[in-house]
């Protein structure tokens, strides 16, 4: 496997991350994930515009232009022959001495990233998964995708041990999204998700459902959506890069519509397809 450390292409086992790292020590850094279908990179502008606006925020100073960042993820499917499967990139504020504060402006940030094998979901797909209602407890910058991903592991967990999916985080009764994937249900042929502000990763599958529902005159409202509601849900899905689209059958023990995946959703999957 070839990765990307910095701006070189090394072999995995020539890439050393040092101790001192900031991503290892403080999870300082931030993240992307994206599809590769016919050795085509999904969406990779809008990946690579999150990944500028989640750097800004952090005030992490990319060392690489954004074209040369894109030039050099191309050239990272290339060199791996990648037909089918996903990228990961990370970029973390660099290695230095531990301590809280910023490290002084000669310290660079490490960029690395890799190819991650194709995950199949087309039975969760097809059939549907359940979820597990879990307190949403993250911090309150959830729009950044940062490395700091401990509650949404701690998440996923409680939902896997409870024999479901994925998590379906709630704060204070209102649902905000899943552990790694947003969240949406439909009530009376209406598409409902979390608007996109600092308590949810404004995903880029979400947005392209957003695109898609105004092409095909569907309608989505970003509005909050509560627990007490879950009863009324017609439909519910959830997204995210890797799964696309993935039906939600049943939540804790409260089966949506059916149990089977709805109308709107199968639609929507369909509609997607045909995008990629
Ligand atoms: N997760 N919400 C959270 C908390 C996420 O981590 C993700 C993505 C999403 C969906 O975003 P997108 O459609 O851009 O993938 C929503 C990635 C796939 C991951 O951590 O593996």
């Amino acid at each position: 496997m070839k990765v990307l450390y910095n701006n070189q292409f090394k072999n995995r086992d020539e890439v050393v991350i040092d101790i001192e790292d900031r991503g290892y020590q403080f999870g300082d850094g931030i993240y992307e994930v994206m599809r590769v279908y016919n050795r085509n990179v999904f969406t990779l502008d809008e990946h690579l515009a999150r990944f500028v606006r989640s750097a800004a925020e952090l005030k992490i100073q990319l060392p690489y232009s954004v074209e040369d960042i894109k030039t050099m993820l191309l050239e990272l499917v290339e060199q791996n022959h990648l037909e089918e499967g996903s990228i990961y990139v990370q970029i973390t504020r660099g290695t230095s001495m531990r301590n809280h504060s910023f490290p002084a402006q000669s310290v660079s940030p490490v960029l690395i990233a890799y190819p991650l094998p194709k995950k199949n979901p087309s039975q969760e797909q097809q059939q549907g998964i359940k979820m597990k209602l879990v307190e949403d407890m993250r911090w309150l910058r959830c729009d950044i995708k940062s490395l700091n991903l401990l509650y949404n592991v701690m998440a996923k967990q409680e939902a896997l041990d409870h024999q479901c999916y994925e998590a379906l985080l709630h704060r204070n009764g209102t649902i905000t999204e899943g552990s790694s994937t947003n969240f949406f249900a439909v009530k009376d042929g209406k598409l409902y998700t979390h608007p996109a502000n600092n308590l949810i990763l404004n995903g880029i599958t979400r947005l392209e459902i957003r695109k898609l529902c105004e092409a095909n005159d569907m309608t989505m409202i970003e509005k909050e959506l509560t627990i007490n509601g879950i009863e009324s849900f017609d439909e519910a899905f959830i997204t995210s890069t890797t799964l696309e689209i993935v039906p939600v059958t049943q939540i804790d023990d409260t089966v949506i519509g059916q149990g089977e995946p709805g109308e709107m959703t199968k639609r929507l999957q369909m509609l997607f397809q045909a995008l990629i």
